[in-house]
């Protein structure tokens, strides 16, 4: 749990690649989701659009139908729920006004979003890792989602089996950032 403060939170979140095999509450999920729907976005476009996946043969077919090949992640199958995050691009912000700036905003905004289901998930108690090792056409397949939608990544959600944790190293604070 989150201890009150938003830098013990993040501080705690890690990404969770072992799960006790039970559901993850409904609640939960519509909070996360309600989190990552209050996110901020370029131009206010809310690019988002997420598929949550709870039925169990619809998640053993994400994990073995639209992981790519090369990192083990048999580990997603205890997960209670599976997250797919789409991107449905606008005409200007998304199309017109990348190519003149060349940054690419609705992946930035469903990065912030993504987070925000994630850090939501933490301050429940729920484990979740990102995955981007995905095939994205094979995603829209299973979770049924047209064309303009397109899937960018997965969110695992479920309980952690406690004291397995990872803390993995993050560079120096000199290293990132420049003080001007
Ligand atoms: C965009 C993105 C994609 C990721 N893809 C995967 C993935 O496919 N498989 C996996 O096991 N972890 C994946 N991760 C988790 C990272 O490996 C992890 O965040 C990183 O190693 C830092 O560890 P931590 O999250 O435990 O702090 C991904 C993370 C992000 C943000």
């Amino acid at each position: 749990m989150g201890n009150g403060s938003f830098i013990h939170l993040v501080k705690q979140r890690t990404s969770c690649r072992s799960y006790e095999p039970r559901p993850v509450p409904r609640e939960s999920l519509e909070l996360m989701l309600e989190a990552a729907r209050l996110a901020p976005s370029a131009c206010n476009k809310q690019p988002w659009r997420f598929a949550v996946v709870e039925a169990e043969e619809t998640r053993m077919r994400l994990i073995h139908e639209a992981f790519l090949a090369g990192i083990p992640m048999t580990w997603a199958e205890d997960a209670g729920a599976i997250i797919a995050l789409g991107m449905e691009k606008s005409a200007f912000t998304h199309t017109i006004a990348p190519k003149i700036s060349g940054v690419d905003y609705p992946l930035l905004d469903l990065g912030i979003a993504g987070e925000h289901l994630v850090l939501q998930a933490e301050e429940l108690g729920l484990g979740t890792c990102w995955i981007g090792w995905i095939k994205p056409k094979e995603i829209r397949k299973i979770v049924d989602w047209p064309r303009r939608i397109e899937p960018v990544g997965l969110i695992t959600v479920g309980w952690p089996v406690s004291g397995d944790r990872k803390i993995r190293p993050r560079l120096a604070p000199e290293m990132i950032t420049k003080w001007i």
